[in-house]
């Protein structure tokens, strides 16, 4: 039984793309009922059109504040029946209003190894910082920005000084497999959260190959 969901954006969705791609080749039990953005010009709003995937394009500016912004969203949403929302690359921040409406069931991508480097630019943030591991998260949202939960971790090398573009480029590689394999265990109903603690229900699946320029935990499992 696929998992209904939704993906929020606001720019050019490649995280988003690597969810349909592993929904289309059945190796996510996701059914993306709704790609929507808080930018209308979101490149990532195409991506999900090329799949036939329904869209929702909600501006800010037509909303006298957050609240309003999310019940708009929620409504959208619930008629579309998703029961799950997953964030990837989406700049707002969300209120109760939202987060009551999917209780433990929305989770983000950080580009950062939470809790470094939150905010707008993480991977910047850590470049300029001088790290020698730099990464990204997903994690459940909660009240906070970048704050919720962790799920999965992923971290690179980092070489200080180096373009910032290569750094952001081997950190998106890893985001782009963490963020799918964090929406299957979502999806087969395999995490909980005690607290700050998020327990991983085991399966005897096979894990991927280890790639030896990522240091990946819980490790990834085959196809992600
Ligand atoms: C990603 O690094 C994401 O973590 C950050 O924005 C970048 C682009 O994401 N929020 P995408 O290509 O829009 O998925």
């Amino acid at each position: 039984m696929s998992l209904p969901i939704a993906v929020l954006i606001s720019g050019g969705g490649s995280n988003l793309q690597s969810i349909i791609e592993k929904m289309e080749d059945n190796i996510l039990d996701v059914d993306i009922r709704m790609v929507l953005s808080n930018k209308a010009d979101a490149y990532g709003l195409k991506r999900a059109e090329a799949y036939g995937i329904p869209t929702a394009a909600l501006s800010h500016k037509d909303f006298s504040s957050r609240e309003e912004f999310d019940t708009e969203m929620v409504r959208i949403l619930k008629e579309a029946g998703v029961e799950a929302v997953v964030m990837a690359g989406f700049m707002r921040i969300i209120t109760p209003v939202f987060l009551n409406a999917f209780p433990g069931k929305i989770i983000n991508i950080h580009p950062a190894i939470l809790p470094s480097f939150p905010g707008v630019d993480g991977q910047g943030d850590a470049a300029k910082y001088g790290v020698r591991l730099a990464g990204c998260t997903v994690h459940f949202v909660d009240e906070k920005m970048d704050h919720g939960a962790v799920i999965i971790q992923a971290a690179v090398p980092a070489y200080p000084g180096e373009d910032e573009d290569d750094l952001r480029k081997r950190i998106l590689k890893q985001e782009h497999r963490i963020l799918p394999q964090a929406t299957q265990w979502l999806a087969q109903g395999r995490l909980s959260m005690e607290d700050r603690f998020v327990k991983l229900v085991e399966a005897d699946v096979e894990l991927a190959e280890r790639d030896t320029m990522s240091l990946v935990n819980p490790p990834l499992e085959k196809g992600f």
